[in-house]
């Protein structure tokens, strides 16, 4: 736990407990301190999106002088961040000190001249570089940023070398985690595709919500973003003479409608209009409805979505949790890149069970500890100030934003302790009756028969993994008492070069998922090691990545 509290990520703003009192004295500074600088969920949030608002996109040829590039983009303006990156070519991301220089850069730049085609002379933020081949030749590309997780295969190999099992977590969550420049990418991307939409509702704003913000995000993972129209309801209420105006309005039958409405127009211009972006499907019928599409130059897969306030919350939710124990993060890690190598998850939709369902399981998880590292959502709310209150849709979904009035419990329980209880808690959890509550932090009975009840953090009255059904929920169990019981083994806990241990043997394919009671017998007869080798026999590699084992389901 010291090793944990000194490798804190700077993001972390956190209250951690520690095994001396040297420690926890200095602990106390530090998180007194760490409370007054740390910034509310909203700060962040927003100056994130004011930097994305100062930045251009800009395609580059294989070869450029750096120098000679910020040279010239400076003549525009003060140059704050840039970075390179490769998406099927170089791009750089240039963040400027004041929005003018946008302005003064657009000026500059041409609509191009386009051969046997012709061009939607739409002026955005992805630019091109034209560089003169010549000069550029003798020049090496600038050091590019990895916007890509990395492989299972590399992940394996950086774990392998780890002494323990602490500290395969702590790796696997900075090897993973959403780098700085990604993020920044993330909400440029969003502002963006703002500027299209603004075209139509110039007081919108377009927000990434979900894993690129909740502080639980893997390079690699969607963008969830949210087409934020509050701005357009403010008004100034004058008081006068009684008179008022009225915008006429054209009217929707519902909420529903005037949402599908609004993102089927903005997805046709997306579409039509948006440089970069492809792909793009309108799937106006979900339950939340949304455009989805690809946005080449950065890479990203992209889910707009309107009128979504409550998943936003959710967003800030798990952010908050994230931020109070850095163990928070490292178990919601190592879980969620655990189901996904089981696919307990998928990127696909069905019955599975989501990442965000996973995430309030752990969260679950942690209030229950003795004594708890989490509290519960209520304890949140009551914690809450003035400015904090916030009703969406007839949903009291208020929580403190200020982390220093939280207090914490001392709990010292170490990474490996907690994951090894993870694994046994839903191992051995009525899932038949109980349901699963971070409002209260405590097992409800289940209102309905569906195979797992997660209650959702603010609509009460819903369950966020309604769609699970009872052969996951099945595979879910299974896989963790198998897990707990592979964690147990002395084989697994002991460091050996050549092949994977502790976390990483969790990762291998399981010998006995989709079976149940045949395989559990054949586990007792059969001697630990032997069936340490037939996981490790069993981990095949294709392309650089593990398969897990498929069909399972
Ligand atoms: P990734 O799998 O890494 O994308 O995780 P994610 O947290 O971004 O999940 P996802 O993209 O599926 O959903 C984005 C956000 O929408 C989540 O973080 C939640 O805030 C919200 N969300 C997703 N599924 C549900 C659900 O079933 N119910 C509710 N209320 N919100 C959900
Ligand atoms: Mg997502």
């Amino acid at each position: 736990i010291d090793k944990l509290c000194l490798g804190l990520e700077p993001q972390t703003q956190v209250r951690f407990t520690s095994t001396t009192s040297a420690i926890k004295a200095q602990t106390k500074n530090k998180t007194a301190k760490a409370a007054k600088e740390s910034k509310t969920f909203q700060v962040i949030q927003e100056e994130r999106r004011e930097e994305a608002e100062r930045s251009v996109l800009i395609s580059c040829p294989p070869k450029i002088n750096e120098n000679k590039f910020l040279d010239y983009l400076s003549k525009h303006g003060t140059i704050n961040k840039h970075f390179f990156y490769n998406s099927y070519g170089a791009y750089a991301v240039v963040e400027f000190s004041s929005r003018e220089s946008i302005a003064s850069l657009k000026e500059s730049t041409n609509i191009p001249a386009v051969e046997h085609e012709a061009a939607v002379p739409f002026k955005s933020r992805l630019l091109s570089l034209k560089w003169p081949g010549s000069q550029s030749s003798n020049h090496p590309m600038p050091k590019l940023k990895e916007q890509s997780p990395p492989s299972i295969n590399e992940i394996t190999q950086l774990l392998s070398e780890k002494d323990t099992i602490d500290e395969q977590l702590h790796c696997l969550t900075e090897t993973l985690q959403l780098t700085e420049e990604n993020i920044s990418l993330r909400f440029l991307v969003c502002s963006l595709l703002r500027d299209i939409a603004g075209a139509y509702f110039p007081e919108c704003v377009i927000r990434p919500f979900g894993s690129s913000v909740n502080s639980f995000g893997k390079l690699g993972c969607d963008v969830d973003m949210i087409l934020d129209l509050d701005g357009i309801y403010a008004t100034s209420q004058k008081k006068g003479s009684g008179l008022s105006l009225e915008y006429q309005v054209k009217r929707g039958a519902s909420e529903r409608a005037v949402t599908q409405s609004i993102l089927s127009v903005i997805g046709k211009c997306v579409d039509q209009f948006g440089p970069g972006c492809v792909g793009v499907q309108n799937i106006l019928q979900a339950r939340c409805p949304l455009v989805r599409f690809a946005h080449q130059p950065s890479g990203f897969q992209c889910d707009l979505t309107a009128n979504n306030r409550v998943a936003m919350k959710s967003s800030e939710l798990l952010f908050l949790y994230g931020q109070l124990d850095p163990r928070v993060r490292h178990l919601v890690f190592s879980v969620r890149c655990w189901a996904r190598a089981h696919s307990i998850t998928s990127s696909i939709p069905g019955a599975w069970i989501t990442n965000f369902s996973l995430t309030v399981m752990v969260v679950f998880f942690l209030q229950q500890r003795n004594p708890p590292i989490l509290p519960t959502l209520d304890r949140l709310k009551e914690l809450a100030g003035p400015s904090d209150k916030c009703v969406i849709e007839g949903n009291d979904c208020t929580i403190v934003s200020d982390l220093s009035k939280i207090t914490l419990q001392q709990n010292t329980d170490t990474l490996e302790k907690l994951l090894q209880e993870f694994l046994e808690f839903y191992g051995n959890f009525p899932f038949n009756k109980a349901s699963i509550n971070i409002r209260k932090g405590k097992e409800q009975s289940k209102p309905e028969t569906t195979a797992l009840y997660i209650q959702n953090p603010f609509e009460t009255t819903l369950n966020i993994s309604k769609n699970v059904n009872a052969t996951q929920l099945e595979r879910f169990v299974a896989l963790c008492r198998e897990s707990a019981w592979l964690l147990q083994q002395k084989e697994i806990l002991k460091q050996s070069s050549d092949s994977p241990w502790g976390f990483t043997a969790l990762l291998l394919p399981s010998v006995t998922s989709g079976a149940g009671v045949k395989s559990r017998r054949k586990r007792k007869l059969e001697p630990a090691s032997s069936r340490i080798k037939n996981l490790l026999d069993s981990l095949k590699i294709k392309g650089g990545e593990t398969v897990a084992k498929k069909g399972s389901a």
